[in-house]
C-alpha cells in the first residue's frame, strides 16, 4: 500500500513538474488550470496520507513552486567580458560612504564625477556586434556564462540589428535591460484572463517569460523594449574616457538611451535626483526600482576594479520597498556550510506584493539585539531588493505580556557539539565541520555546486537521498559513486545516472581556487580563495602553510589566517583533503 502511494506521489510530482515547465517556461500549457489544480490537490492528499503512516521525510518543493525556475533550455553563451552585478543599498547615507570609500581607495580627495541613471526592472542582456552587425545575444546567467537568446532578441524592434553610421566599432558588447511597458503588461494580462491563462505577476516576470521562449515567434508577439546602460567589450578606434560620452556615442549608433540621467560631482545633487525620480516613478510607463550611480571616468573605473562580481565604482540606490506588519511565531536556528548558526524568524504568513512570505533570516545575534527582537513581537517585514524577506523593525509599542526572550542553543542542534562564539561574525558556530550531519549536508551541496566542483545534475535533493542511503558521507564519496547508487534515487533513470557519473568524472579537473573555496573554510569565500591560490599556486604548499606565511598575503587578516590553520590542522579535514588530492587533478590558473 505504502509503496503504491509512494510511486503515485513520484508520478504526480513528475507530472506537475512537466506541466509547470510547459506553462512557465514554454508558455504553452497543455492542460486546463482546473485539471492542473486537480493533480495538485491529489498530490497534497497523498502526501498527507503518506506522512501519517511514515516517519520518512519525503518533502519536495514542487507544491511551492510557482514557476520562474531556471531551466537550461537554451545553449550556453560565454560572455566576452564578465557581466558584473551591482552592490545595492536602500540607505541614502550609504552613498556618502560609497563616495568616501572611493576617494580613499584612489587616494585622492578631489570631487568625483558620477553618471546616474535609472535602475530598470527587467532582464539584463548582452548584445555582441561585429563590424556593425548583431551577431549574438545572451542573458546574464552567472555573469560569466549566460544563455544564448539571439533568435528571441532579433524580434525586439528597438534593438538595432545593424549599427547606424560609418564611424562604428569593430567589436562591441552592448549591455542593457529588456523590459515590458506597464501598459503592454496590462493588455497582455487582460488577454490571458480572456483566454483562461494564468496571469503574470509583474512586468518583470512577463518580460522574462516572454524572452526565454523556445519559440521566438511568441517573443515577437509580446512587445518587449530595450534601454542601454553600459557595454562590455568596447573595441573602438577613438579613445572615449567618459562613461557618459560612451553612452552618447552608443545612442548615436542607434541604441535607445533613457533620457532620465544625471552627470554630477555633487552627492547632494545625486540625492535630489534620487528623490525626484522616486516622485515621478509612478508616472513612468516602465518599472524601476532605484537609481544606479557610476563613476564616470573609465580610467578611474579601471583603477577601482571590482570585488567578487561587484564593481567598486558603482552602486544601486534602491527605493524603499513595501512594508507589511505581522507577528513573530517562533525562532529556529539554521546551520550553514561553515558551521555558522543563523537565527530564522518565523512569522504569521503575509502577502508582500503578491508573494506569500512566512520567514526571514535574522543573520546574527547583533541583529537580534539591534532589532530588540522577541518571540510574539509585532514586526514590519519587507522584501529587500523585492526578493529577500527581511525584518525592518519591531513595533515595540504594540508589545504585550506574551513576548518571550530568544534563547540561543548552547550546543549544536544537529550534532550536540558545544557551539563556539565568533566575535567577528557576532554569531555562534559549530566547529565539528564534516562530522556535523546538518553542516556536512550543506558542505556537500556547496562542494558540488558551481562555487566548488560544479557537478552538474546532482542537486540538493539527490544529495539528501544519497546521504540517507549511506552512499555519501564526505566529499571523497562523490568519486566512489556509481550508476547503481544513483539509480536508487526515485526519478533518476539510466540516462541521467550515466550523465551524472560522467559529470562527476569531468569535475575532477578543478582549479586550485575553486578547490579551496569548495572546502568551505570559515571566512574563505571565492575572493580569498583566489588570493590563496595565486600565492601558493599548489595545493600541497597551501596545505602545509603556517600562520605567519598566511598573514603575508594581501587581504588575509588574523581571523581568516586563524580559521585556515584550524581547518587544515584538524585530523579529519586533513584526511579528506589528502584523499581528494589523490583523486583530483587540481591545477593552478592565475585569477
Ligand atoms: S549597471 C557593472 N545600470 O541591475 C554594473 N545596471 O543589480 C553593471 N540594471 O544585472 C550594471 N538598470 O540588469 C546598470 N541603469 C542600470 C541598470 C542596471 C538595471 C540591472 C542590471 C544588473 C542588475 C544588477
Amino acid at each position: 500500500m505504502n509503496k503504491l502511494i509512494y510511486d503515485k506521489i513520484i508520478e504526480l510530482r513528475l507530472k506537475l513538474r512537466y506541466h509547470n515547465y510547459m506553462y512557465y517556461t514554454l508558455d504553452s500549457p497543455i492542460i486546463s488550470d482546473s485539471i492542473y489544480d486537480q493533480l495538485r490537490m491529489q498530490l497534497i492528499q497523498l502526501e498527507k496520507e503518506y506522512r501519517q503512516t511514515n516517519s520518512l521525510d519525503i518533502s519536495d518543493h514542487i507544491l511551492n513552486q510557482i514557476g520562474g525556475k531556471k531551466l537550461y533550455v537554451f545553449s550556453e553563451y560565454i560572455h566576452k567580458t564578465p557581466m558584473l552585478s551591482l552592490n545595492s543599498t536602500n540607505n541614502i547615507s550609504d552613498i556618502i560612504y560609497f563616495d568616501k570609500k572611493i576617494k580613499k581607495y584612489i587616494k585622492n580627495t578631489d570631487n568625483i564625477k558620477y553618471y546616474c541613471d535609472l535602475k530598470f526592472d527587467g532582464l539584463a542582456v548582452s548584445l555582441f556586434y561585429e563590424n556593425g552587425l548583431l551577431i549574438s545575444a545572451s542573458t546574464r546567467g552567472d555573469g560569466r556564462i549566460g544563455e544564448d537568446i539571439t533568435k528571441n532578441i532579433f524580434t525586439i524592434s528597438s534593438i538595432p540589428k545593424k549599427i547606424k553610421g560609418n564611424d562604428i566599432p569593430k567589436k562591441i558588447e552592448i549591455r542593457g535591460e529588456v523590459f515590458m511597458k506597464k501598459s503592454d503588461f496590462f493588455v497582455l494580462n487582460q488577454s490571458r484572463i480572456s483566454n483562461n491563462k494564468k496571469i503574470f505577476s509583474n512586468p518583470r516576470n512577463a518580460a522574462a517569460g516572454s524572452l526565454r521562449q523556445l519559440d521566438h515567434t511568441v517573443t515577437k508577439q509580446r512587445k518587449l523594449m530595450f534601454f542601454v546602460y553600459g557595454y562590455g567589450l568596447f573595441n573602438y578606434n577613438k579613445t572615449i574616457n567618459s562613461h557618459y560620452e560612451r553612452l552618447i556615442k552608443i545612442k548615436e549608433w542607434g541604441f535607445p538611451l533613457n533620457k532620465n540621467f544625471l552627470l554630477s560631482d555633487c552627492i547632494s545633487n545625486i540625492i535630489k535626483f534620487y528623490n525626484s525620480v522616486n516622485i515621478y516613478r509612478p508616472k513612468l510607463n516602465f518599472e524601476i526600482d532605484g537609481i544606479v550611480i557610476k563613476v564616470d571616468s573609465i580610467i578611474l573605473q579601471k583603477k577601482l576594479g571590482y570585488v567578487e562580481k561587484y564593481p567598486r565604482w558603482s552602486i544601486a540606490l534602491k527605493f524603499p520597498s513595501f512594508d507589511v506588519e505581522t507577528r513573530i511565531i517562533d525562532i529556529s536556528f539554521q546551520i550553514g556550510r561553515t558551521g555558522v548558526i543563523t537565527p530564522v524568524a518565523h512569522f504569521i504568513p503575509v502577502n508582500i506584493c503578491g508573494v506569500i512570505v512566512s520567514k526571514a533570516s535574522v543573520y546574527n545575534i547583533g541583529m537580534i539585539k539591534a532589532l530588540d527582537l522577541h518571540i510574539n513581537d509585532y514586526i514590519i517585514v519587507y522584501r529587500a531588493g523585492e526578493v529577500i524577506p527581511k525584518i525592518r523593525k519591531v513595533l515595540v509599542n504594540k508589545r504585550d505580556k506574551s513576548i518571550k526572550k530568544i534563547i540561543f542553543p548552547l550546543n549544536c542542534l544537529s550534532c550536540g557539539t558545544k557551539l563556539l562564539y565568533s566575535t567577528n561574525l557576532v554569531s555562534y558556530y559549530c566547529p565539528h565541520d564534516f562530522l556535523c550531519p546538518d553542516q556536512n549536508l550543506k558542505r556537500l551541496i556547496y562542494f558540488s555546486s558551481k562555487h566548488g566542483l560544479k557537478i552538474k545534475g546532482l542537486g540538493q535533493k539527490n544529495i539528501i537521498k544519497l546521504i540517507s542511503y549511506g552512499y555519501l558521507n564526505t566529499p571523497v564519496d562523490f568519486f566512489n559513486l556509481n550508476t547503481h547508487h544513483l539509480l536508487k534515487i526515485p526519478g533518476v533513470g539510466k540516462k541521467l545516472s550515466n550523465k551524472i557519473i560522467q559529470n562527476i568524472h569531468f569535475s575532477k579537473n578543478v582549479s586550485l581556487d575553486k578547490f579551496i573555496s569548495a572546502l568551505g573554510i570559515l571566512y574563505v569565500g571565492s575572493s580569498s580563495a583566489k588570493r590563496l591560490s595565486n600565492y601558493y599556486m599548489s595545493i600541497t604548499k597551501f596545505l602545509y602553510t603556517d600562520y605567519l606565511t598566511l598573514l603575508k598575503i594581501k587581504g588575509i587578516g588574523l581571523n581568516i589566517a586563524n580559521s585556515i590553520i584550524k581547518f587544515i590542522q584538524k585530523k579529519n579535514n586533513k584526511i579528506i583533503i589528502l584523499k581528494l588530492i589523490k583523486i583530483l587533478n587540481i591545477f593552478f590558473i592565475s585569477k
